[in-house]
C-alpha cells in the first residue's frame, strides 16, 4: 500500500483475504484440494506440496487469509484444542511455569492441570478478570491469556500484561476465540501467540471444528509446522475451504452480530429478574473501559444469571429462535445453562448466550417471551 492510501476496511479485507492474484479460466477461490499425496519426482525439497499431512493448497490459502487478518503467520490446525496444544505442549517443559487463568474455556485448564502438570510444569491459575501479579509472573515461562473469556467474559489489558510478562522473561499467549482478529488483534498488542478455536465465529455456521495459532516470529512459525506434522493435528481440506470461504462474511455477521448483542444486553438491564448482565460493549460493564482500550468489536456473546437451575431451563426451553447448545458464534443464536457442564465456577442459573444473525428484533422479542413465560 502507498503511504498516501488509506487501510482498506475490514469488510473490504474480509472478503479479499487470502484469495490468489486473478488469473485467466481459473476460479476466484480455488476449491479444496483433495489429496493425500502429490505428485512427486526426484527431490522432495522442489515439490511446493508433497504429502497431504505436510501441507495442502487449501490450507495455504487459508491461512494466509488469517495471516492478512491476524498481522502475522498463521498456521491452521484440526481444532482449537489442537491449537493451543501447539503452542502449550511444546513449549513447556518439566521445571516451566504456566500463568494461565483459573476461570478460562475449561479444556485448557485441564490440559495444564492434567497432562502438564504431570509432566512436571508448575500451573499457576489466575482469575480471567486480573492481570497476572508480579508475584505470579515470576520464573514463568508463558504467560496463557483468554480475553474476553469463556463463559465469564472477563478482559484483561494485553499490552500492559504482554510488557510485564516479556519483562519477567515469559512468552504470552492469547486465546483469541470470542473476541475474532476483527474484534482484537492480540499480536499488535505485544502477544507472542494468538490462538484460535475457528469452530466459533470465523467459520461461523456452527458445521465445522478448525482452530488455528498466528505468530510474528518465523522460528515459531516454522516450529507449529514441525508440530502440526509430527502429531498429524491437520485439518480436512474441505473444513480449511469451508472456513476461507465463510471468512469473506466475517465483518457482516460479526457487525450485525456485536449490534444485536449490544441491543441485548441494554434491554437486559432493565429487567429486575435478570442479574449480572455481562457484555464488555456494556459501558457500565466491569470490563469496558479495558475492552474499549484494546477492542474494536465486542463480540457476540453475552451473559447473565437467571434465579437458579430450573429457572434458567425453563427459560432456554421457552425460546423459540434461541437454540440450546454449547458453541457460540454462529448465525444462528445458541445459550446454554453453563453450570450443567461443572467445572466453571459459575451460578447454576448463569446464561451464556451467544447472539447470531436473526433480526435484533425478533430476537429480543423471543429472549423477553421466553423470560416472561419461565418466570410463571
Ligand atoms: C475460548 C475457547 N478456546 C478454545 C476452544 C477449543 O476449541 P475447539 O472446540 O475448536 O477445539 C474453545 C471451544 O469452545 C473456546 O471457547
Amino acid at each position: 500500500m502507498a503511504p498516501h492510501e488509506k487501510p482498506l476496511g475490514d469488510g473490504t479485507r474480509s472478503v479479499h483475504a487470502g484469495v490468489p492474484p486473478p488469473a485467466q479460466g481459473a476460479p476466484i477461490l480455488p476449491g479444496p484440494t483433495f489429496a493425500s499425496y502429490f505428485h512427486l519426482e526426484g527431490d522432495p525439497a522442489a515439490a511446493a506440496y508433497v504429502y497431504g499431512r505436510y501441507g495442502n493448497p487449501t490450507w495455504t490459502l487459508y491461512e494466509r487469509a488469517l495471516g492478512e487478518l491476524e498481522g502475522g503467520a498463521a498456521v491452521v490446525f484440526a481444532s482449537g484444542m489442537a491449537a493451543a496444544s501447539a503452542v502449550l505442549l511444546p513449549l513447556l517443559r518439566s521445571g516451566d511455569v504456566l500463568v494461565a487463568p483459573s476461570d478460562g474455556y475449561p479444556a485448557v485448564r485441564s490440559l495444564a492441570q492434567g497432562h502438564l502438570a504431570e509432566c512436571g510444569v508448575e500451573v499457576r491459575l489466575v482469575p480471567a478478570a486480573e492481570p497476572p501479579s508480579d508475584e505470579a509472573l515470576r520464573g514463568a515461562r508463558l504467560v496463557w491469556l483468554e480475553t474476553p473469556s469463556n463463559p465469564a467474559l472477563e478482559v484483561v489489558d494485553v499490552a500492559a500484561t504482554a510488557s510485564r510478562a516479556h519483562g519477567a522473561g515469559a512468552l504470552v499467549a492469547v486465546d483469541n476465540t470470542l473476541a475474532t482478529p476483527l474484534g482484537q488483534r492480540p499480536l499488535d498488542l505485544g502477544a507472542d501467540y494468538c490462538v484460535s478455536s475457528d469452530s466459533k465465529h470465523l467459520t461461523g455456521h456452527g458445521d465445522l471444528i478448525l482452530g488455528h495459532v498466528a505468530v510474528r516470529d518465523a522460528e515459531r512459525c516454522d516450529a507449529l509446522v514441525a508440530w502440526r506434522t509430527e502429531t498429524g493435528a491437520v485439518a480436512g481440506p474441505f473444513e480449511a475451504w469451508l472456513a476461507h470461504r465463510s471468512l469473506a462474511t466475517l465483518q457482516l455477521r460479526l457487525d450485525r452480530q456485536c449490534e444485536t448483542a449490544l441491543a441485548l444486553a441494554e434491554r437486559l438491564l432493565f429487567r429486575a429478574d435478570v442479574l449480572d448482565v455481562r457484555y464488555p460493549g456494556l459501558p457500565r460493564d466491569p470490563a469496558h473501559e479495558v475492552a474499549s482500550r484494546q477492542m474494536r468489536r465486542f463480540g457476540s456473546v453475552v451473559s447473565f444469571t437467571l434465579d437458579g437451575r430450573g429457572r434458567a431451563e425453563r427459560f432456554l426451553a421457552a425460546c423459540r429462535l434461541v437454540g440450546q447448545g454449547t458453541s457460540f458464534g454462529g448465525v444462528r443464536s445458541s445459550a446454554e445453562r453453563r453450570a450443567r457442564w461443572g467445572g466453571n465456577d459459575v451460578p447454576e442459573g448463569f446464561i451464556r448466550l451467544s447472539v447470531g444473525c436473526e433480526d435484533a428484533d425478533d430476537l429480543i422479542a423471543d429472549v423477553e417471551r421466553a423470560l416472561d413465560v419461565s418466570a410463571g
